[in-house]
């Protein structure tokens, strides 16, 4: 597989034959009782994997127990399993968790692989084959495992035309038109490759809504996705326009208050359990960016999310009421309106309503502090919603490895309940108490052949789903697993890639929006640097969040300014309040600063900015140089791909380089210093 189609998920043979062997011996065969098609997909995996990675040969199942067995199940499908009395073991691993361990059974030395259910069976052939993968040994084998997160979900924005809102990777999976009778093998491979990370839920379709996917012809195309899904733990979402009731449901109004739009959706719900009975629910964008809303109506969040939840109840269904508001008045700071419109509702939604949360409160930038609504709805489940699609990150021609992107967020602390209150500890529910959790992705997946356009685009989709089911993982250490999976285990390869990949999303804050600009990308498609852009409405400008004038540059969100830092609590607030203590990689984001201000380094910040422009330049040809270092060592396919956009990469580097530090230096009127490679 050279083309990327496997994703992490090659199976090729493992080389090292000591390695091999072991192997070998230590899983001679399966004893897997299969009663579930969860089950089967498990079993089929296991068999797959371990022919591919071991003999080449199909491995042997039998109901024996021998030295060198693989025994796979629940204590309830598998007697031999019951009868080891795990209790303390399944005890740890709720509903989705797996146990690995290495045990001997009347003598015979056994692998096992279980779990309190079907689904946990199927994470953990799935963990026993990235064991395999990245040559663990399977020694003393005692791995329990399970998820932080109850919700790990993948956002589709795909459009029932099959095109795809900021999707760089070709058009979608879903063949509307063929559904549903004609299931596409790979929506199979799709699954699998879900399920292997542990990923639980998939929202079908764009946020920016089309009614229709609600009408019945579509309904029973969704429900065949669902059946092809299910086997792999996978639920399914659909995105719910709020607007439905007056294009596809012959209703004058869609108030939220009136009966007959709430009686409306609960037909509507009707029809999709039927159809769909173990469907999630609803996703929703309201009142934002011109889609419609409660607030058409003179109602609020609550009153619209509350009305769609009572539908959904009966079956329970979850509402997914998106946090990404704000308005067109430009006399409120953008960062501050959903706080503004959301804090004073905590408490007003149903229980099975959770409020998705993007990362940072503009959207989706290189660099973003954390959104101030964490920590500020205690009694509301709130849903961390990342981007791997790289709306504002060189889409899919650049290389960014955004594991620590994700990571800066989770790790953050809001403070919201003393230190260490951190956001994956709000997301997980841990908190707060709160039964429901999740976290979900913005998908960067199409029909590309190798599914997310630039191979190392696959690396955020894998790392999404790691860190949903443990935050706690190291972004280091997932790189490593994905290399080994993906390229090879030899250490050269794994350390020359590991060497690209860690700084990579670094390299382009710095060459796109270093010290903490923001929203400075071209207008409307966002490839490429528009830090002159003027679009008429303001928060849609970048001169709005720049505010570069001869005296300085960056947002002042202070209490002289938009006072939008007086959202976050005290302790955080003041740390980015004070231009001393706020982090330098924030500071244009907090601040108006002098051009002359000193820096850290001792440069003015002119200079330093002139520097992490450069920076980020220099970083692109370490991360070239670092790939042109492993001709010959990795397959030519991959390879010459690499290399070309590894080029477009660095041409846009300096593309970006240079444009913002001319423009800036026509306000600035500053000299470039003469250590950087000079702009023109
Ligand atoms: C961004 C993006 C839009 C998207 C929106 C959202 O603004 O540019 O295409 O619809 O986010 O998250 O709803």
């Amino acid at each position: 597989d050279e083309d990327g189609y496997e994703l992490w998920l090659r199976y090729a043979l493992i080389e090292d034959t000591v390695l091999r062997t072991q192997y070998e011996n230590a899983l001679q065969a399966i004893t897997f009782n299969v009663t579930s098609p969860t089950q089967q997909a498990a079993m089929d995996e296991l068999m797959r994997g371990m022919t591919g990675l071991l003999t080449g040969r199909p491995i042997a199942t039998s109901s024996v127990i021998h030295d060198g067995t693989l025994l796979v199940g629940t204590p309830q499908s598998e007697p031999a399993i019951a009868a080891l009395e795990l209790h303390d073991a399944l005890e740890t691993l709720g509903d989705e968790g797996y146990a690995l361990l290495s045990q001997s059974i009347a003598g015979k030395r056994c692998t096992i692989i279980t779990a309190n259910s079907d689904i946990g069976l199927l994470y953990g052939s799935f963990a026993l084959l990235r064991h395999l993968q990245t040559h663990r040994s399977l020694h003393n084998l005692h791995v329990l495992s399970a998820p932080q997160m109850r919700l790990r979900m993948l956002n589709h924005w795909d459009n029932l035309d099959g095109t795809i809102e900021r999707g760089y990777a070709g058009f979608s999976l879903w063949d509307w038109h063929k559904l549903p009778h004609y299931i596409d093998p790979r929506y199979c491979d799709y699954a699998r490759a879900m399920a292997s990370i542990g990923l639980n839920a998939a929202s079908l379709t764009n946020v920016n809504a089309n009614a229709l996917v609600l009408t019945k012809a579509y309904i029973a195309k969704a429900a065949a996705l669902a059946d092809a899904f299910r086997p792999y733990g996978i639920r399914i979402y659909l995105t719910a326009r709020f607007s439905a009731p007056l294009e596809i449901g012959h209703l004058d109004t869609a108030d939220p208050l009136d009966p007959n739009v709430a009686h409306w959706w609960q037909q509507t719900a009707a029809m999709i359990y039927e159809a769909i009975p173990d469907f999630g629910g609803f996703v929703v964008k309201a009142n934002s960016e011109g889609q419609p809303g409660p607030h058409d109506y003179g109602c609020t969040h609550a009153d619209g999310a509350n009305m769609l939840a009572d539908a959904l109840a009966p079956y329970g269904g979850t509402v997914i009421w998106r946090a990404f508001v704000y308005d067109a008045d430009v006399t409120e700071d953008r960062h501050k309106q959903a706080n503004n419109q959301l804090v004073p509702l905590d408490g007003a939604f149903r229980d099975n309503v959770l409020l998705q949360v993007k990362n940072g409160a503009i959207d989706f930038q290189p660099r973003e502090p954390f959104h101030p609504l964490f920590g500020r709805m205690p009694q509301t489940p709130l849903v961390l919603e990342v981007q791997l699609t790289q709306e504002y990150l060189g889409f899919a021609t650049h290389l960014a490895y955004l594991a620590p992107l994700f990571k800066e967020t989770l790790d953050a602390d809001t403070y919201c309940q003393g230190p260490g209150s951190t956001v994956a500890k709000i997301v997980s529910g841990e908190l707060d108490g709160h039964p429901h959790s999740g976290i979900a992705a913005v998908s960067n997946i199409g029909n590309d052949r190798n599914w997310c356009g630039h191979p190392f685009a696959a690396a955020n989709w894998y790392g999404f789903g790691r860190l949903a089911w443990d935050p706690a993982l190291t972004s280091d250490g997932i790189a490593e697993e994905w290399i080994r999976m993906t390229f090879s285990n030899e250490l050269q390869i794994v350390d020359e890639i590991l060497a690209m990949m860690l700084p990579s999303r670094e390299a382009v804050v710095n060459y796109m929006t270093p010290l903490g600009l923001h929203h400075i990308m071209a207008r409307d498609h966002h490839y490429g640097p528009g830090p002159w852009v003027d679009m008429g409405r303001a928060d849609w400008t970048a001169l709005y969040y720049h505010q570069a004038d001869a005296d300085g540059i960056g947002f002042d969100r202070t209490s002289s300014g938009s006072n939008a830092i007086s959202q976050y609590f005290p302790s955080y607030a003041a740390m980015v309040s004070s231009v001393e203590t706020c982090p330098e990689t924030l500071l244009l984001w907090f601040h108006h600063v002098s051009w002359d201000h000193v820096m850290a380094s001792g440069r003015s910040l002119w200079e330093e900015l002139c520097f992490a422009y450069d920076e980020g330049v220099g970083m692109v040809r370490q991360m070239q140089a670092r790939w042109t270092a492993l001709e010959g060592l990795i397959d030519s396919a991959r390879y010459e791909h690499i290399k070309a956009l590894l080029r477009i990469q660095l041409d846009e580097a300096c593309w970006w380089r240079d444009a913002c530090l001319l423009y800036f230096q026509s306000i600035s009127g500053r000299p470039f210093p003469a250590q950087i490679e000079q702009p023109g």
